[in-house]
């Protein structure tokens, strides 16, 4: 009797262990469709124009510098620096987030300011330190350049306009989404797209490291703000909204995919490498009241470490390279 019960248990055991992961599994499948808002729908005609935009170093003051000067895809859409360098080509206060996967974005910039991808556009053009371009110059600018002229007036009424010039922009970058990758395939089922090392990985990092607590979904992000302990003075969401303290030094939970040729990291880009991001966590930084609940010293061993980096390198998708536009003259 007392085997039997063992094994009962043992059998138990298995297939609740099966079951969690499945259910684990079923919270990250990737979705099949990007998600385009009704006053702003795909069209492929408006994304090409607004990957030129987005390309056209023509849009800032001095014809110098473009979005993806900043949002570079070879290093998946950052800089590979701490600081953003812009138009005066002096450092910005933050760190180039990416623009990957912002479809299913909910609130943009690193604390949340701007409510839509539209509205987040006209930011960095009109920004001194950024693209220092005002909206009137903008206008006048792109409506010089001839071959634009044809592309706005087909795709929009109203012709070239700082709302159109944002929705175009809005509409190519939803289109930037990181493709499948390994991890994907795990998840579709095939056991052998992973090393054990990086299941181990996927494990602790829904379980004893806590990571999905703030990086859930298929994307790695709740899109909400917290604060993890980083050495900053960069108040972050509490600036937007001071309501609650919880909001000091927070800042959005940034995706994780494609997580490897993102670095340096964080909003002030001072952690080097994800090395030094999995230290972080294994300390839990400054304990501030603001820190999240989630963040706290971790007992986590070396093997540990080795884990979980195996399998954020997965999360590595295969992109197509991408390619550059031709600008109309
Ligand atoms: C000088 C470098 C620079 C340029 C040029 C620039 N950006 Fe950014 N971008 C940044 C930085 C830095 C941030 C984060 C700022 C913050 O959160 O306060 C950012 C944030 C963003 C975000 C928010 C991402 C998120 O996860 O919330 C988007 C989207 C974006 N930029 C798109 C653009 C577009 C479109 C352009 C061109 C019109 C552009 N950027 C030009 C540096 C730049
Ligand atoms: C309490 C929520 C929370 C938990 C738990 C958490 N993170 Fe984060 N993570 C964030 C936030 C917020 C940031 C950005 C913080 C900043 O820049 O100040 C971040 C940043 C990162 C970055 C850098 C991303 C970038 O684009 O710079 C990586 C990598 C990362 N986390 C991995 C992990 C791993 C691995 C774990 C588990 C050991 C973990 N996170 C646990 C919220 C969390």
């Amino acid at each position: 009797m007392k085997y039997i019960a063992l094994i009962m248990s043992l059998v138990v055991g298995l297939v609740a262990e099966a079951e969690i992961t499945k259910e684990m599994k079923a919270q990250y499948q990737r979705p099949d469709t990007i998600p385009f808002p009704a006053d702003n729908p795909y069209q492929a005609e408006k994304a090409a124009l607004g990957k030129m935009l987005f390309f056209d170093p023509r849009l800032s003051i001095n014809q110098n510098i473009s979005c993806a000067t900043c949002h570079n895809p070879s290093f998946g859409w950052e800089q590979a620096l701490p600081l953003a360098v812009g138009a005066q080509n002096t450092a910005l206060g933050r760190h180039n987030p990416t623009i990957l996967n912002l479809a299913w974005g909910d609130k943009f910039f690193w604390d949340g300011r701007a409510a839509t991808l539209e509205e987040q556009a006209l930011g960095p053009i009109q920004s001194d330190v950024e693209m220092n371009m005002p909206l009137d110059v903008l206008i006048e600018r792109v409506s010089g350049i001839e071959g634009y002229r044809p592309y706005f007036n087909s795709i929009f009424s109203e012709g070239i306009t700082a709302e159109t010039i944002a929705k175009a922009i809005a509409t190519f970058e939803r289109t930037v989404v990181s493709g499948p990758s390994p991890f994907d395939r795990w998840i579709e089922g095939d056991e052998s797209a992973l090393s054990d090392s990086a299941k181990r990985g996927f494990e602790l990092f829904n379980g004893k490291a806590k990571c999905s607590a703030c990086h859930s979904g298929w994307n790695f992000t709740d899109n909400k703000f917290h604060d993890i302990g980083l050495p900053t003075l960069d108040e972050g969401r509490f600036v937007i909204d001071p309501s609650s303290e919880l909001n000091r030094h927070a800042f959005k939970t940034p995706g994780l995919r494609n997580i490897t040729h993102r670095a340096p990291y964080m909003h002030n880009g001072s952690l080097a490498n994800l090395d030094a991001v999995l230290v972080h966590y294994l300390s839990g930084g400054l304990p501030r009241p603001s820190r999240s609940a989630d963040i706290g010293f971790l007992p986590l061993m070396n093997d540990d470490l080795t884990d979980l980096k195996a399998f954020l390198h997965t999360l590595q998708g295969e992109d197509q390279p991408m390619s550059l536009p031709a600008l109309p003259l």
